[in-house]
Order: structure tokens, then sequence, then C-alpha cells
């Protein structure tokens, strides 16, 4: 059994290689559908980085960084800081919900919840559409965010109050938040900035996977869950400089804000995230220009609103061995996470 679908397996990506190496290489890029109605458009990202958490055995080696620094509960904002470690910042594989765990846990340590962070390696990132499909836990008292930053007042937050979910009422709400020079002026409150909006999910965002999106464009942010149109931001809180993403999993124990700390541990789990954006990097665009002189001669792959098992350019295994290389064994050869074997997209 094993043998065979092995066999299946390596035949099937043996096919892949041929394909993407004649068809697939994108190499001008990726279009994506963004907006909706009369502002919907079509826009070119150049640049892949797909990371695959169901593949990632070890973040030591992989394109993300856990963070680990402390937080005063003054600058938490809250009655409690925050603690963030290696240790809050796990790579699981096994496991009821495979993927990247972030875990808030309910003892406090010398004032500070323990807290889970991970970032990108990479912090070029400019206008694009960033996707990550994320669990969150029901359990009331933590904050967990999908978010892109630079600085304290250039930043795009999607952010999840557990507290604030309504199985009761079917209510889902999701914060959406800019800071901005604006947030500065009254002290972080996007509230009173006018930066800050909420949209409501239209399922429940602890039952199972879904994906969070946000593309980030000149003057404006559309945000999206499970591929259908949720809100946007317009105007001068938009960020104009490239910068970091991260995913988190906190708790301040602020009343009005995430309240908590939860009673017991919580985790927060993110089975992959995609994106596909413009870079920074001079030495990235020079190598854009150099790979698809001409963009309607190349290959521009078009990327589907919501495709779970479709990855464009995950070219690497825990920031290892490339794909093409067969180093499946990243993902250990268990349960869910080899069965979406990478599909390349041909056109
Ligand atoms: C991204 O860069 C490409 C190539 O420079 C450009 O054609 C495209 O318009 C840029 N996309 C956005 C959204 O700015
Ligand atoms: C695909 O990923 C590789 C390795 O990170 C990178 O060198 C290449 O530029 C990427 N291609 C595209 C089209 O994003
Ligand atoms: C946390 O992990 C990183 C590698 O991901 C490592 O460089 C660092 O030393 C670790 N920090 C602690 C305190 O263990
Ligand atoms: C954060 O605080 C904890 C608890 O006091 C401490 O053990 C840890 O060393 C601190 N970490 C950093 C990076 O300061
Ligand atoms: C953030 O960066 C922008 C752009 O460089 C700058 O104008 C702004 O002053 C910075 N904000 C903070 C809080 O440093
Ligand atoms: C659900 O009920 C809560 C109060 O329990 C209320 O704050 C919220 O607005 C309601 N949501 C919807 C969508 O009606």
């Amino acid at each position: 059994m094993k043998l065979l679908s092995c066999n299946v397996r390596s035949f099937a990506w043996a096919s892949l290689v041929f394909q993407t190496t004649v068809a697939a290489d994108c190499e001008c890029g990726y279009t994506a559908e963004v907006g909706t109605g009369e502002s919907a458009s079509t826009q070119l990202f150049t640049r892949a980085f797909e990371t695959d958490f169901h593949r990632v055995t070890d973040l030591r080696t992989s394109e993300w960084r856990p963070q680990t620094y402390n937080k005063t509960a003054a600058s938490s904002r809250g009655d409690y800081g925050r603690f963030y470690s290696n240790a809050s910042t796990l790579a699981s594989i096994e496991g009821p919900d495979p993927g990247l765990q972030l875990i808030v846990s309910s003892q406090i340590v010398n004032g500070l919840v323990r807290s889970g962070e991970v970032a990108a390696k990479r912090q070029d990132f400019f206008h694009g559409s960033y996707r990550a499909s994320i669990k969150l836990s029901p359990e009331p008292g933590t904050c967990a965010a999908f978010y892109w930053y630079f600085n304290d007042t250039q930043e795009i937050d999607m952010e999840f109050l557990s507290k604030d979910f309504r199985p009761e009422n079917n209510s889902y709400p999701v914060n959406i938040v800019l800071h901005s020079s604006l947030s500065l002026a009254t002290g972080f409150d996007a509230v009173k900035a006018g930066t800050w909006t909420q949209a409501y999910l239209p399922f429940n965002p602890t039952d199972g996977f879904h994906e969070y999106r946000f593309d980030f464009l000149p003057n404006v942010v559309y945000f999206y869950a499970d591929g259908k149109y949720l809100t946007k931001m317009d105007g001068a809180a938009v960020p104009t400089v490239g910068g970091q993403l991260l995913l988190t999993h906190w708790s301040n124990g602020k009343a009005t804000w995430t309240g908590g700390p939860p009673k017991k541990d919580v985790v927060m789990s993110i089975e992959y995230v995609k994106t596909y954006f413009n870079s920074t990097s001079p030495d990235q665009q020079a190598a854009f220009t150099k790979r698809c002189p001409d963009v309607s001669k190349g290959s521009v792959c078009a990327l589907p609103a919501l495709e779970k098992d479709t990855f464009f350019n995950l070219t690497s295994i825990n920031g290892g061995g490339s794909l093409g290389s067969g180093s499946g064994s990243g993902s250990g050869g268990g349960s869910s996470a080899s069965g979406g074997y990478v599909l390349v997209m041909v056109l």
C-alpha cells in the first residue's frame, strides 16, 4: 500500500516537474482579481513567497523566525505584558490541526502573558496579495492577528478577538485596523482615528481552517475571508513603504480588547501562508526585469480566489532542499500532511 502510493506520488511529481518547466514558470508574475464591484481590477505582482506549514518540521531552518521579545503591560496597553518565546511558537505536523502553532498560555510569568509570534525572515513585502489559512480557538481571552508591519504608524491588521465570538447568534467579527500617524495622535486608538472597522465573517472561524487575505495596493487595502470580499480601507492611512509579514497570538487582559488571559492554554493554528507581492528590493526588481523583459510575451499565472492546495512556487521545505529534489521527507509522510502534495497550476 505504502509503496504504491509512493510510486503514484513520484510519478505525479515527475509529470508536474515536466509540465512546470515547460509551461508554468510564472516568470512574469501573478495576477489577482482584487476589490469588488466598480472598484474591481486585475493587479500584477512579480514575486511569490509561499509556505506550507504542513511540511515544516523545524522553524529554525524555515523562512520564518519565532519572535523572542517582551512587552511591558504599559506598552501592551493592558493589565499584563507579553512574553514572546520560542516555546510558544511551534512547528507541528502532528496532532488534530497540523501546522504552525502559536500558543497563548493561561500561566502569567512576572506579569507577562506567554504569547506566540512569527515573522517572515524577508522584509521586502510591498504591494501584494497576502493570504493565510488559520484555525482560531473558541476560548475567550486572546487576540489572533495576521498582519503587515513597517513601524507603529505603518501597519495593516486583521485581528480576531475570541471573546467577541458569539455562536448563539452566529456573530464572528474581525477587526480591520490600519495604524497610521492618525492613530499615533490618538494614542493608538484606531477607533478614534477612524482607521478601524469591523466585518463579520460568514462562518465560524473556530470550526476549521479558513483563508484570511488582504490585498495591499497603492492607497487602498481590500480584505477577504475564504476568497469573499469583506471590506476595504483607503486614504492617508494606507502604508507607503515595504515591510514585514507576521502572525501573532497574544493577550493583555484588557477588558475592552483581548479580555482574558484565557483560562487554559490556547492555540492558533496556521496551515499555510501564500503571498504574491512586489518587492522593495532593487535586486529583486532587477531579477524580475531580467526574467521577464516583456510581460505581454511571458508566462503570467492567474491566482485563484481560493484554492487551498494550489502553490505556484513552493520552493523549499524547511527552507532547505527544493521540492524538485524530492526531499518530501520533510513532511514526514504523516497523515493529511502528505495528502496534499504540491499542485502546480499548469497554464
Ligand atoms: C508590481 O510591479 C509590476 C512590475 O514593476 C508592475 O507592473 C505592477 O503594476 C506592480 N503592481 C502594483 C499593484 O503596483
Ligand atoms: C520562486 O522562488 C525562488 C526561490 O525563492 C525565487 O528565486 C524565484 O524568484 C521565485 N519565482 C517567482 C516567480 O516568484
Ligand atoms: C529561539 O530560536 C531561534 C531560532 O529560531 C534561536 O536562534 C534562538 O537562539 C532561540 N532563542 C532562545 C532563547 O532559545
Ligand atoms: C521575558 O520575560 C521572561 C519572564 O520574566 C524572562 O524569563 C525572559 O528572559 C524575558 N525575555 C526577554 C527577551 O527579555
Ligand atoms: C514610520 O515610517 C514612516 C515612513 O518612513 C515615517 O514617516 C514615520 O515617522 C514612522 N513612524 C514612526 C512611529 O517611527
Ligand atoms: C450578537 O450578540 C451580541 C451580544 O450578545 C451583539 O453584541 C452582536 O452585535 C450580535 N451580533 C449580530 C450579528 O447580531
